[in-house]
């Protein structure tokens, strides 16, 4: 908690009162060094418990092998086309790869607003839509004429035995869509293009998020073989030995392994961590019990954790005079937008001025030196858990290895990431006060979940075609 401390440096005895008062309130918040040794050690061993055969079933932390053998080696060339699913965004794109003989990657991007109702009604219809979305593109495009090799990133747990084959085993975030659960999601996206009609594709891989994040920074980077996604969601992929994963044949070499590691925690691991807050925010979910770690972390959750710790921090008196107003009352009107905006190093107190003026409440000066300390430690706690389950992948890395110390860059993209003012920091810090031992270069993968679909594209379509000889 060094930098949250250092802070109250700055401020007066009344103003330094007012930010103990958060402390006390939120300490269960307030993680030591101690105790995130401690939960990086609990991931590790859920790490362990997934990748063996005989606990893999019940394990809460999945491991899924990805099919995904080796991260870039810069001859990938040509141009695809990659479906993006399941960030803060749905996305199409047209990715061409080092077309000139450099190393280099170029994009076209279009974003389709996903209607709600689609999340939640009949899998055909949501998978019919990312079709017409596709169909769209290509027409606005003029890029119809030739075949085309397409990625789709598909950012949710995917139980995979070939790299263009994904069983979804659950749905997370604010996705619920019926039909979809236990099938083969490249299937289904195929035969709504068939449906669609006059869209000229192959689907040929299925990437997470963090795969493609992966692949992109080590498009530029060898180094680079760990993908984190800190956004709507979160989680992390990793290159595990082959003769460490029961699940998939073979002993020599690597694969990519998406941890899920949102999942950490379902299985009670997390249990004396987890705040009222956390449960609260549990019980309101679409998906109660799952995701537990995810809750604690990542966008889609942490305005709301704001919102509630306020709401009860207000009505003990503790804020606002004691007063509340029906907008904090209302589940979503504090969103993990305003958390970045608040914590902006010049204007965050005017910016938690004028946000909580919105939300209909009066605040002092205190009040909004108390808000923007809330946020600071929902969203320290955030970087925390996240650095240390990070550093429990790097020394595994390391320790398969067998060295001593280890070289690695490690690719990270997602809103929460990418945009908080404070956020990468934090999270650099203390992942590398927690694994010392670990040289870690901390890449921004901008756009990488989607471009790395292309990265996989190509390398299926060149295995493709060598089997096809
Ligand atoms: C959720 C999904 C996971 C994805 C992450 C980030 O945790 O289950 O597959 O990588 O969100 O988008």
């Amino acid at each position: 908690m060094f930098a949250v401390h250092l802070l109250s440096f700055y401020f007066s005895k009344l103003q330094e009162d007012q930010i103990k008062k958060v402390d006390r309130f939120l300490y269960a918040m307030r993680l030591s060094d101690d105790q995130l040794v401690d939960i990086s050690a609990r991931f590790r061993a859920g790490m362990e418990k997934g990748l063996s055969s005989e606990s893999n079933a019940t394990a809460a932390v999945k491991m899924l092998p990805t099919h995904v053998l080796s991260t870039p080696d810069g001859s990938e060339k040509g141009e695809f086309l990659a479906l993006d699913l399941g960030g803060s965004k749905f996305k199409v794109l047209q990715v061409k790869v080092s077309e000139n003989g450099k190393r280099r990657v170029e994009m076209e991007s279009e974003t389709y607003p996903i209607p709600e109702e689609l999340l939640n009604g009949r899998g055909t219809e949501m998978f019919d839509h990312v079709a017409e979305s596709l169909k769209d593109f290509l027409q606005k495009k003029h890029i119809n004429q030739k075949r085309k090799a397409l990625g789709f990133t598909f950012s949710f747990p995917c139980g995979q035995s070939k790299i263009d084959e994904g069983v979804l085993l659950s749905w997370s975030k604010n996705y619920k869509a019926r039909g979809v659960l236990g099938t083969n999601v490249v299937q289904s996206l195929r035969q709504a293009i068939d449906r669609v009609g006059g869209i000229n594709v192959d689907v040929l891989a299925l990437v997470n998020d963090t795969v493609g994040t992966m692949m992109t920074c080590g498009y530029d980077d060898q180094r680079c073989e760990v993908g984190v996604i800190i956004g709507t969601g979160t989680n992390a992929c990793y290159m595990e030995e082959l003769r460490h994963i029961d699940l998939v044949e073979g002993d020599e070499g690597r694969m990519c392994i998406n941890t899920e590691w949102g999942a950490f925690g379902d299985d009670g691991t997390l249990d004396d961590f987890i705040t009222h807050f956390d449960r609260e925010i549990d019980a309101a979910s679409t998906n109660p019990g799952k995701q537990l770690f995810e809750k604690m972390v990542s966008g889609m959750y942490m305005g709301e954790l704001v919102r509630l710790i306020l709401l009860k921090m207000a009505k003990k008196g503790l804020l606002f005079d004691g007063r509340v107003s029906d907008a904090l009352r209302t589940k979503g009107k504090f969103q993990t937008k305003h958390i970045t905006l608040i914590e902006q190093y010049k204007d965050g107190l005017k910016n938690t001025r004028e946000i909580l003026t919105e939300l209909g409440l009066s605040p002092s000066a205190d009040d909004c030196l108390a808000v923007q300390h809330v946020s600071t430690i929902v969203s320290f706690r955030s970087a925390n858990l996240c650095a240390a389950a990070l550093a429990a992948i790097l020394t595994r890395i390391r320790e398969n290895r067998k060295l001593k110390s280890l070289r690695i860059t490690v690719g990270v993209d997602g809103t929460v990431y990418r945009t908080h003012p404070q956020y990468p920091k934090r999270l650099h810090k203390v992942v590398r006060q927690l694994v010392p031992e670990c040289h870690v270069r901390f890449v921004l993968s901008e756009s990488g979940s989607s471009k790395g679909a292309a990265m996989v594209t190509a390398v299926a379509q060149r295995l493709a075609a060598q089997r096809r000889e």
